[in-house]
């Protein structure tokens, strides 16, 4: 052994959990800014390479292999020399054109070096921020590159508990997220997030996923994940030509849930945005003909209970109008919807309307108020159909000044039909390479024709939303859809998972504000009302629908009052508590006021959060209006409806409890006093 190198080991105790294989040589290394984090690359006697992350000096990923399987050429895995090397820092900060919030800071060391293999090179590119890592591989131009697997690995150190959603099944992205010790894990969708025993939170997920097949993570053994790519029907996993790099593999790395997601680290290893102005991307919330589909109540196919008619349009129109929502959703307004059409869209026709819907009238007395229809366009997962008529119908709605629309791909195990040169069409998985540049063709040709988009049933967010702010959110998870039809409904702890897990990757399409509770059926919510509430602040989108029925909020004027009042659009947010899975809540500020609001939930056990208020301004005084679950308040019964509406006034400095019932929540708006 080397002297430096016994050095490097009694600093980053990189012998201890890694095994002889790699211990052997450190070839490059760099920390993060505040020295919080550190990455090891490690070359085996083989010429094997791997990584490894220290936190405050103790490993957290043990040495992890590095490289590729090819189709077409000899593995990238084994005999490499390392060519350069270099370390440099960059800082700066972004504006974001809508968000969370409105400045980002980007500060990260890089450390690049060149792997050379008989000649062939590969780059490997390591960020290593205070709150993370990313790394990637770049390929030179060498012609045609088919990569059949990555060998790409995560090797947990400390014993952890994951909370995770089973990958490459029939629903897709949209299974309960599972909780369970990190050696159990079979093979995971991303963001996955763990904890260690000593209680550091990692959340694995992958940045700027172009043109490439995303990343699921299978268990190997013991806590050891590697990177298994979405399969293509169409042979190797990715196949690209000329020089090209990976999506960022992502690990965010904090002392504690709340800290994962004040991280930005996926955003910014995204490109910045490409789109230029984008003022034509209007943050708003919406209501629209959808959840009564999902009750029964009407149909999105045609005949005696079409929902989507002229009049019953215009009802929505009018009722956003009153309250001030700008969006009005119209789900089955177009020819395809009778008959069979989940994962068998070739009906659908996305510029003909049914007879009894005027597209082009509804579209101008919306305009007339104020209001703007949102496109939708259901594929039923045919994107070889879909993208035969994209040009045409993305013209047909910028003709109408629509600017906004909600797409679906509603497949049988998210297999989705493709089109191909010389057969009908092909078949693949809605994340595997084909799909991912499906998604982001839609986001390109909608953005030519300044619309923005939120697809359901789509592709995971990697932060893709900075480079195109157009699209502007996305399901992805299972939503409050799930609470309508059951099999299961959403389980109790549910968006205290989300906001840990999924929320992770982006804004999600949550569809929240079911204040009658109720799903088909009579089929009852794990919620409490005020919960309903507290979700429009936790559950981030810059769309957001207010999705009961007219008639329902017109039982609950109060309550509906904080759903007309609260933004969409942030310019800070702040964490204030969390558990995965267990509670949460997050404080935000409009970006047009001065105005804060704050969600807060719990699973289903009762608790008090106490919530200092050093979020506000210093000297000024705030009235809040809180919207809490009663005394009685308890998700399992009718209580699940009491919920107090209150007024107080409040400082900087003061502390609110919050009391939150089982399956609870709370959300509070804070108006500052006129200065
Ligand atoms: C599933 C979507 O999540 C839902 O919002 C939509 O109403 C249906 N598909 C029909 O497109
Ligand atoms: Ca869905």
């Amino acid at each position: 052994m080397k002297a430096d190198m016994i050095r490097w080991i009694v600093i980053f105790g990189v012998c201890a959990s890694s095994g002889a294989a790699w211990a052997d040589d450190i070839v490059a290394r760099v920390s993060s800014p505040g020295k919080v984090l550190s990455v090891t690359l490690q070359r085996a006697g083989d010429g094997r390479l791997a990584y490894a992350v220290q936190r405050h000096g103790k490993e957290l990923i043990a040495p992890s292999r590095l490289g590729f399987v090819l189709a077409n050429a000899p593995p990238l895995d084994a005999g490499f020399v390392l060519g350069s090397q270099s370390v440099s820092e960059h800082d700066d900060t972004w504006e974001q054109p809508w968000g969370e919030r409105r400045y980002v800071r980007n500060h990260y060391r890089e450390l690049r070096v060149d792997a050379v293999q008989a000649g062939r090179h590969l780059g490997i590119v390591f960020r290593v921020f205070d709150d993370g890592v990313g790394f990637r591989y770049e390929f030179p131009d060498q012609g045609k590159v088919q990569i059949s697997s990555e060998l790409t690995e995560f090797v947990v150190a400390p014993p952890a508990t994951a909370w995770w959603q089973q990958a490459g099944e029939v629903w897709a992205l949209e299974y309960p997220v599972q909780k369970s010790r990190l050696a159990e894990v079979g093979m995971a969708n991303t963001p996955m997030t763990i904890r260690t025993d000593d209680g550091t939170h990692i959340a694995f997920h992958e940045a700027a996923l172009v043109d490439y097949a995303s990343m699921w993570l299978r268990k190997v053994d013991g806590q050891k994940l590697r990177a298994q790519l979405a399969p293509s029907s169409l042979g190797p996993a990715v196949e690209r030509t000329g020089a090209f790099t990976t999506p960022w593999r992502t690990m965010q790395i904090a002392g504690s849930a709340a800290g994962l997601y004040m991280s930005d680290l996926v955003l910014n290893l995204n490109d910045a945005n490409r789109l230029g102005d984008v003022s034509w991307v209007k943050p708003s919330k919406y209501v629209g003909i959808w959840w009564e589909m999902h009750l029964g109540r009407s149909t999105w196919a045609s005949g005696a209970k079409h929902g989507a008619t002229t009049a019953n349009t215009r009802r929505y129109i009018d009722f956003a109008a009153q309250n001030g929502f700008r969006g009005v959703l119209v789900e089955g307004w177009n020819l395809g919807w009778d008959g069979d059409w989940a994962g068998g869209g070739s009906k659908f026709d996305f510029t003909r309307a049914y007879p009894d819907f005027d597209l082009p009238g509804l579209s101008a007395y919306a305009q007339s108020k104020g209001v703007r229809l949102i496109g939708h366009h259901e594929t039923g997962g045919d994107i070889a159909n879909y993208e035969s008529q994209m040009d045409a119908a993305y013209r047909l709605y910028a003709s109408l000044g629509v600017d906004s629309l909600k797409s679906g791909y509603v497949t049988d195990g998210g297999a989705a039909r493709f089109a191909r040169a010389g057969a009908s069409y092909q078949m693949g998985y809605t994340d595997s390479q084909e799909g991912t540049r499906h998604f982001l063709k839609a986001v390109q040709e909608a953005a030519r024709h300044k619309l923005a988009v939120n697809a359901h049933e789509p592709v995971k967010d990697t932060g893709l939303r900075r480079t195109y702010p157009n699209a502007i959110s996305r399901e992805g998870a299972r939503g409050v859809e799930y609470n309508a039809w059951g099999n299961p409904v959403n389980s109790v702890d549910h968006e205290a998972s989300l906001v840990f897990t999924r929320m992770l990757s982006g804004p999600m399409d949550y569809t929240p504000g079911i204040l009658s509770l109720a799903g088909a059926d009579g089929k009852t919510f794990n919620s409490t009302q005020a919960k309903q509430l507290a979700n429009y602040v936790l559950i981030y989108s810059p769309v957001v629908m207010a999705a009961d029925l007219p008639e329902n909020y017109a039982k609950y004027p109060k309550a509906f009052k904080f759903i007309r009042d609260v933004p969409t659009d942030w310019a800070d947010t702040r964490v204030l508590h969390g558990a995965v899975g267990e509670y949460a809540t997050i404080a935000r500020k409009d970006r047009r006021s001065e105005n804060w609001y704050v969600g807060s939930v719990t699973d289903g056990n009762a608790r008090t959060l106490v919530m200092p208020l050093d979020f506000l301004d210093k000297g000024r005084s705030y009235t809040a209006e809180i919207y809490r679950d009663g005394d009685q308040a308890d998700y399992r019964n009718l209580h699940r409806f009491d919920i107090v509406i209150e007024t107080r006034t409040v400082r900087s400095g003061e502390s609110l409890a919050l009391k939150l019932a089982p399956g609870g929540g709370q959300a509070i708006r804070f108006t500052p006093a006129a200065l």
